[in-house]
Parts: structure tokens; sequence; C-alpha cells
């Protein structure tokens, strides 16, 4: 349930914003949307596009009773939100994998959303986490350097998504799952839901662990949300945040 909305024509970033009016003490369930970025943050200190108007820019602030270890497994409740919310905007046929693990949206094997969850801490207990969302709806084109990689729901599919839409069934598909993992603190009962919209499932894939990179077949998720490769000798578990992963021949 959406309890605040706070909508921004520009802002530096959505998730930075609700920070702020988390560390302010707003509510769980609060939501910061904004029309363009000006210093959209993604995953592992990269920057995010957010041309004003072209794409989805959401920040959600939530305050889960659960251990820090737990929180990576937020991301996947939110792609699986996302997917499921892009089925009913008719972005994708019904059960259509769009997954890439754990938490980016694909069409046609280039993404279309990534999610950056960041954590709060007080002392060893979590104060809040702000999961951001950014969706490329509408964009023509993408800069350069990634522009093999990306795309946007227009070029993909010639849609024109209502944003505002999306936004909502978004935060409706992410409190039904939100709930469930709430009630097992774990993905049990997501997992076979997220298994059936996982690119990766039953394809090759490499790991690019920190430790070594290694190639394998995912062939799916733990009830901690990490990824099952199987590298024909032994099956190994991988957990979000520690590595990338990635198709053999690309980002599929
Ligand atoms: C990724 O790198 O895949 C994650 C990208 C997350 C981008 C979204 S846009 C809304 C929110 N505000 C930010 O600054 N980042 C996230």
């Amino acid at each position: 349930m959406i309890t605040k909305r706070y909508h921004f024509d520009v802002l530096d970033s959505t998730n930075k914003k609700a920070k702020e009016l988390a560390q302010q003490g707003c509510e769980h369930g609060t939501l910061v949307t904004a029309d363009a970025q000006e210093a959209g943050v993604g995953r592992r200190g990269r920057s995010w596009s957010s041309e004003k108007g072209t794409g989805i820019y959401m920040s959600m602030v939530v305050r889960p009773q659960m251990q820090t270890e737990q929180v990576s497994m937020l991301t996947l409740v939110a792609a699986l939100a996302v997917a499921k919310a892009s089925e009913t905007m008719g972005i994708y046929e019904k059960q259509t994998p769009c997954i890439k693990w754990p938490n980016d949206l694909v069409l046609h094997k280039k993404k279309i959303c990534g999610i950056l969850t960041e954590l709060s801490l007080i002392g060893t207990s979590i104060d809040y986490v702000i999961i951001g969302i950014g969706i490329n709806v509408s964009n023509q084109m993408f800069p350069e350097e990634i522009k093999e990689t990306a795309s946007s729901i227009l070029l993909e599919t010639g849609q024109n998504i209502d944003r505002e839409r999306f936004i909502v069934e978004i935060w409706k598909c992410f409190d039904i799952y939100y709930k469930l993992f709430l009630r097992t603190q774990d993905f049990s009962l997501l997992k076979e839901e997220y298994e059936i919209y996982l690119v990766n499932k039953y394809q090759n894939v490499k790991v690019l662990d920190p430790a070594g990179a290694y190639e394998g077949t995912a062939i799916g998720i733990t009830n901690k949300g990490e990824l099952i490769v199987d590298t024909g000798e032994e099956q190994r578990f991988v957990s979000s945040g520690e590595v990338s992963v990635r198709g053999i021949y690309g980002y599929v």
C-alpha cells in the first residue's frame, strides 16, 4: 500500500530523496517519483540515464523487520513485481521470461529496467531500505556505451506505455509479493513464480566471480534467492551483490 507519494518534475535521484525522507522518519510505503533525474544512480557506482519524460524513476521506502542478510532478496521481490506489472500492462505475453537474475528486466535480450536497493542500519538493525526502480519506457536512443545492451519498451515493442498506470501497478504487485515474502522471510513462496520469469533458467551463464570466473548452466534459484549454477562437476550457489552473471556470448 502506498502510504504517501511525492512526485517531482526533476530530482538529482529519487533514491537520494527517498533516503532524505526516510531519515526524517517517513513511513513504510512512501513512494518517490520524478519525471527526470539529473544524477540517477545505477548499481556498481554507475550512472542511470534519466531523460525527462522517457522513463520511470521511482523509489520506495520500506522498513522491514528482518536480518540484514535477507535484504538482497527484496531486490528479487521488486524484480518479480515489475515483471508481473509489465505483463498486466501488456508489455510481455503471459509468463514470458524477462528477469535476468537477480533483478534486471530484459526485452529481446536488452535491458529495459534496473533496480538499485540501498540499506541503512541503526546499529545492527535495519532502519530502512530504499528500492529504486528505473525503467526505459519511451527512450528513442541511448548513450554510445550502453546502446548495445540497453533498450526501451517503445523501441522494442512500439508501445507507448502509460507511465503513471505502470507505477501504480508495480507498487500494487510489490505490495502483494512483499507480504508473501514476509510470511516466510525467504523466497520459498515466490521461487516458483520467479523461475517462470527467469531468462537464465536452463541457459549457459558465465559467473564473473572476483575469485575466478566460471561457466555453467543456471538451473533455478534457492529459497534465499541465490542462483543455482551447475558447472558439470558441482552445483554452485551465487549470491547477488557479489558477482555479475552474463550469457556466454553476451549480456543475457
Ligand atoms: C542498475 O544499475 O541496474 C540499477 C538502476 C537503478 C536506477 C533507478 S532510477 C530510480 C532510482 N533512483 C536512482 O538514482 N536510481 C534508481
